[in-house]
């Protein structure tokens, strides 16, 4: 695969490595990786709507594939060594409900449904090409840090494929059963570690360095290459045109990062003509990015990002002990270990970032379930972001918008039961974070006895 290399992003490096290395950093500078192509050498088709054509070959397993459907985008792998397990067969779904909650017109608001993924979100996306480098690498055992959904996917690539063993790292916080039980039933070797999320990347990626352990994390830069589809995916379901704005929640930054990538390769194939603006959207309580974004004016600078300002950030945080807090437990996340190549997305597609409360955060996953699609509270941000860019008068009326949704609701059932019941017991199980008081959209179960009369009564039928 040697028209695909493994690229330092920083512009005063730029090392290359071979694929064939496995690595999450420049081993120079440190910087952050990128794969690059030597696109003369790759038969990229012409249009976007020839990859639409493979969605009749639904047999062939790559083609089934939402993600490998786009092959020639990502290749860097020979196609017997991929692993894939027909994920990224996700939708993208107008919904009048929601744009007429946030004043638009209708037919201006689509959700990009990343929960239909095997393992419930959207990483199944970037895990099945770290999966595939893993795999051609010839990595016996695999590890990542997660707030919950990284190693459910990583737990279930290594159950499918049989390749690999599985170590996943998670913080004592909050993790939500639905993700942490994923794991656990996959045969993933689970290891709590005393501290938050940012504690346990640290760790894994400390070992990974001192031991022959595969990372897969989103600083594994083939993950990223994967998640580049759901942008793709995001195209296919406008019919090939450019939305105005894509919104994505915003925790370790992959997504954002990922999707800069793709719409910047996009516009330089030729394959598109204009590229959307994006918005990435932090939960007020792990807001790192909207911080150096709206505070410190912190930009990419072509690449020289200003490195007082974000050492002086992070060495304030160390002071004070400055622990990242949200009922988005996904995204609750101090040190995006993405940082920089999100402010290159930023600036490749004229991007925002704006940062929602925890209150904002489950009141629109309710709003989003309510309009028939289940997500879990990472995901609430992205209309929680849609709502206030509005409300600035930032998007506008008739912009076009997809807003994606992360993660499953099944992956979170805790909160959205506490959301719905107003049960005092869940409020002292501390199962209601602190700070939610108003949950207008409940819709508790009525209790009755087993009587007709007193069931007609409660269905105002009587
Ligand atoms: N939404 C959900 C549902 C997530 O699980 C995550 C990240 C994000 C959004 C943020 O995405 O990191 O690309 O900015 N979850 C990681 C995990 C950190 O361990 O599962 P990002």
């Amino acid at each position: 695969m040697d028209s695909a290399f493994q690229q330092c992003i920083n512009p005063d490096c730029r090392a290359t490595f071979d694929v064939s290395e496995v690595l999450t950093a420049c081993k120079h500078c440190h910087g952050l990786l990128d794969i690059s192509y030597d696109w003369d050498r790759i038969p990229v088709p012409s249009t976007l709507s020839e990859f639409e054509a493979r969605w009749s070959e639904r047999l062939q397993p790559l083609n089934l594939s939402g993600v490998w459907r786009f092959r020639e985008l990502l290749q860097f792998a020979p196609e017997k060594q991929i692993v894939t397990i027909g994920e990224g067969q996700t939708l993208l779904q107008r919904n009048d409900r929601l744009a007429q909650l946030c004043d638009m017109k209708p037919g201006t608001l689509y959700l990009q449904y990343e929960g239909m993924n095997p393992s419930g979100s959207f990483k199944d996306n970037g895990m099945t090409a770290a999966a595939t480098h893993a795999h051609m690498t010839g990595a016996s055992m695999t590890a990542c840090a997660s707030t919950g959904n990284t190693s459910a996917s990583l737990a279930v690539y290594a159950a499918v494929s049989g390749l690999f063993r599985c170590i996943v790292f998670i913080g004592s916080g909050r993790i939500a059963f639905g993700k942490l039980s994923q794991a656990l039933d996959y045969g993933a070797r689970t290891i709590q570690v005393r501290g938050d999320f940012d504690d346990a990347l640290k760790r894994v990626r400390e070992l990974c360095q001192k031991h022959p352990i595969y990372l897969c994390n989103s600083v594994n830069p083939f993950r990223l290459e994967g998640q580049k589809t759901i942008m793709l995916r995001v195209l296919e379901g406008l019919g090939w045109q450019v939305p105005d704005w894509i919104l994505v929640p915003g925790g370790n930054l992959g997504n954002s990062s990922a999707f800069g990538k793709a719409f910047a390769e996009l516009k330089q194939l030729g394959l598109i003509d204009r590229i959307p603006r994006l918005a990435v959207i932090n939960a007020a309580g792990a807001e790192t990015l909207n911080q150096f974004w709206n505070t410190d004016s912190l930009r990419w600078e072509s690449g020289r990002p200003d490195p007082a300002t974000i050492s002086s950030r992070f060495e304030q945080m160390d002071r004070t002990d400055h622990r990242a807090s949200t009922v988005a437990s996904a995204i609750e996340i101090n040190r995006p270990v993405n940082l920089i190549k999100a402010l290159r997305a930023l600036d490749t597609c004229n991007g925002v970032v704006r940062s929602v409360s925890d209150q904002q955060i489950i009141d629109c996953r309710a709003q989003i379930a309510s309009a028939g699609f289940g997500c879990e509270p990472a995901s609430g941000a992205s209309l929680a972001g849609l709502l206030q860019l509005r409300s600035e008068g930032v998007i506008g009326r008739d912009d076009r918008v997809a807003c994606i949704l992360t993660g499953h609701e099944l992956k979170d059932p805790d909160l959205t039961m506490a959301y719905h019941s107003g049960d005092p017991e869940l409020h002292q199980k501390k199962l209601v974070p602190a700070g939610i008081h108003n949950t207008p959209l409940a819709n508790p179960p009525v209790v009755v006895n087993n009587d007709e009369q007193e069931i007609l009564t409660a269905l105002g039928l009587a």
